[in-house]
């Protein structure tokens, strides 16, 4: 997955929360048509440190939040995916527990003055 160059600028999350933004995706099919699909990437903040995920389970593929914007398992220390209740470390994106067969699908960011640089589109 790779980000085109293309960035946006969003809000710092506050320490152990997140911020969803918007992620136009390009998906290359096997006969060389391209599909374009509109997905949903997040940021967080947790010890102090910021990551972006893409909003996708790598499991079924459904976002990992039931309620929008909410990312962390009760205890904070974990994101779940409210589907199939799969637990992923935070700052690696690692599959902890669970039906997940990788981890999250990460995405880069850039820190700025004015809040944080993400990806505005991805190729899948
Ligand atoms: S879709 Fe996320 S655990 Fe099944």
């Amino acid at each position: 997955m790779n980000d085109d160059g293309n960035w946006q600028v969003v809000e710092r999350p506050a320490e152990g929360d997140a911020v969803c933004f918007d992620l136009q995706a390009t998906m290359s099919l096997s006969d060389g048509a391209e599909v374009e699909l509109v997905e949903q990437g997040f940021l967080l903040c947790f010890q102090g440190e910021l990551r972006a995920w893409r909003n996708h389970c790598p499991h079924a593929g459904s976002p990992l939040d039931w309620v929008p914007g909410q990312f962390f398992s009760d205890d904070g220390e974990s994101l779940v995916c409210h589907t199939h209740h799969a637990l992923f470390q935070p700052l690696s994106g690692e599959c902890l527990a669970g039906p997940c067969p990788r981890g999250l699908y990460s995405l880069s960011i850039q820190v700025l003055e004015e809040g944080v640089a993400v990806p505005l589109r991805v190729h899948l």
